[in-house]
């Protein structure tokens, strides 16, 4: 009976799971998706603390450590998340990846013990070691990779690459593979316990994975770091669900697929609106130090406007045009942007925001910036619509954006961001771009739109001049 009330449990939460991570694809439905999922998570977690008995009949008892584990990570959750800025988010999500990484090799190391001392008397199974040798390798690189990952974002280590790191990490993912193969071969049924130190080669094998963890993410560029960890998520995804092979458990292995599923399609995905392969970001050090294209070249001159000469222009304009980018994110101006389109609105003014898939730092980085804000969901533009809406738009106004506008992704194959799709500003009739000085933005290169005649450059931190620019239009 009981056993049939947890399998219920398992069912219904594999169905949260689904439902939650459906409705996390639509910033409206995606709060409420998140909680769903997180309710059928307690769910199976406490079904089987309190349902879960073994062979033998016995239940779980040692409940003070496990109710011990749960308050300290509950506690230390709810207090980082809630304290963590938007802009931080990707370390936060490699520090609580990194968790899930651990958990899952410390899974195989427990069980691997258990296995060893059991062998004396028994055998092996060539499936169960394969499995906890899978958790403890793919855990052990998704723990080491997330906290060099988190280390770099918080730019507590620098990127460290040397010559030949490329070859050397292929070594050691093939040295990994080979004794893992080895230890499988020599425990296999029927040989238990005669494969001289079993534990010592397993240990072995978590050490060469901790240094793999460390050597794959340290050469990759500091900025491709949102890519690698949505990477390391599925590998995460994958270790958990060898737990839920090895302990049979249904809601341990559909979320660890889903997990897996999810993090390697948004890795794909993101690849594919910067236009890059994954080799590129692994070993592409983009943003980095090379400069190619037109990065560095001296563009010509640009012009700059005034506040109150982009106050009026903006004000008597028929349709305008917002592009959020990373820099809006950074300076926190989003509840500026909002006010000022609020204001253009009510002078008659038509006012969409355009975003771009890759905008900002994370997957949709500038919705869920916008909606902290309370910007309408239909005002909204995603690439497409708005490369429709840009002939017809009176004033583009870029805020904080950089690389997602710039033409040298259509126009330059020598530029890194060739093939990027981009939003085509340019074709609208005035473009004032908001950033707060010449510099080059993630991807380190030089952009042409700014020196184009139709484009204007509005100095300044985006949320001081939002709200100085609001003060100006408030005045005509
Ligand atoms: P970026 O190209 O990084 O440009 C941001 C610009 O914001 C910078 O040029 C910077 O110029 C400006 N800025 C910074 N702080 C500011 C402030 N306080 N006020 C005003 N401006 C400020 O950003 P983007 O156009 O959003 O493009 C995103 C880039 O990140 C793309 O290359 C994309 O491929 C990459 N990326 C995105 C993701 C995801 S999933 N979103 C993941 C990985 C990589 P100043 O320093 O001159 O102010």
């Amino acid at each position: 009976m009981q056993e049939s009330t947890l399998t219920v449990c398992y069912i219904i939460a594999s169905v949260t799971f689904i439902l939650g991570l459906k409705m996390l694809s639509h910033p409206a439905t995606a709060r409420r998706g998140n909680l769903i999922a997180a309710g059928g998570m307690s769910l199976a977690v406490l079904a089987t603390i309190f349902l879960y008995h073994d062979e033998n009949g016995n239940a779980l008892h040692n409940y003070g450590w496990i109710f011990g584990g749960i308050a300290i990570g509950g506690i230390v959750g709810v207090f980082v998340a809630k304290k963590v800025k938007m802009t931080a988010m990707p370390e936060m999500v490699s520090l609580f990846n990194g968790m899930g990484g651990a958990c899952a090799a410390l899974i195989s190391i427990v069980e691997y013990n258990h296995l060893v001392h059991r062998a004396a008397d028994s055998v092996i199974a060539t499936g169960e070691l394969l499995i906890i040798l899978s958790g403890l390798i793919i855990g052990t690189i998704s723990f080491t990779g997330s906290m060099i990952a988190w280390a770099k974002l918080n730019g507590r280590i620098k990127d460290f690459a040397f010559k030949g790191q490329h070859v050397l990490n292929l070594l050691l993912l093939l040295i990994i593979a080979c004794t893992a193969a080895w230890l499988v071969y020599s425990s296999r049924e029927g040989e238990a316990g005669t494969s001289g130190h079993p534990l010592m080669i397993f240990y072995f094998i978590l050490l060469l994975s901790v240094t793999y963890g460390v050597f794959f993410v340290l050469p990759i560029g500091g900025a491709d770091m949102p890519v690698v960890i949505s990477l390391l998520n599925s590998f995460t995804g994958v270790a958990a669900a060898c737990g839920g092979f090895l302990y049979d458990n249904k809601a341990m292995l559909t979320g660890g697929i889903l997990v897996g599923a999810a993090g390697t399609l948004l890795t794909i995905l993101m690849c594919k609106a910067m236009n890059r392969s994954l080799l590129n970001v692994l070993i592409g050090s983009f943003g980095g130090n090379a400069q190619s294209g037109t990065a560095g070249k001296q563009q010509g001159a640009y012009k700059e406007i005034s506040l109150s000469d982009a106050a009026v222009v903006m004000n008597y304009a028929n349709k305008v045009l917002i592009v959020p980018g990373y820099g809006l994110a950074v300076a926190q101006a989003q509840h500026a942007c909002h006010e000022l389109e609020k204001l253009l609105t009510e002078r008659g003014v038509d006012v969409k925001y355009a975003i771009h898939p890759v905008a900002g730092r994370m997957p949709g980085h500038m919705n869920v910036l916008l909606a902290e804000a309370d910007v309408s969901y239909d005002q909204l533009l995603e690439m497409e619509q708005a490369n429709e809406e840009f002939p017809s738009t009176d004033v583009v106004l870029v805020l904080g954006a950089n690389d997602v506008v710039n033409p040298a992704a259509k126009t330059d194959p020598s530029s890194p961001i060739y093939g990027m799709p981009v939003l085509n500003v340019e074709l609208a009739k005035t473009v004032i771009v908001n950033k707060r000085s010449m510099k080059p933005g993630y991807a380190g290169i030089e952009n042409e739109l700014f020196f184009q005649p139709k484009t204007s450059m509005l100095f300044g931190d985006a949320k001081k001049v939002l709200q100085e620019l609001i003060a100006e239009i408030k005045s005509l």
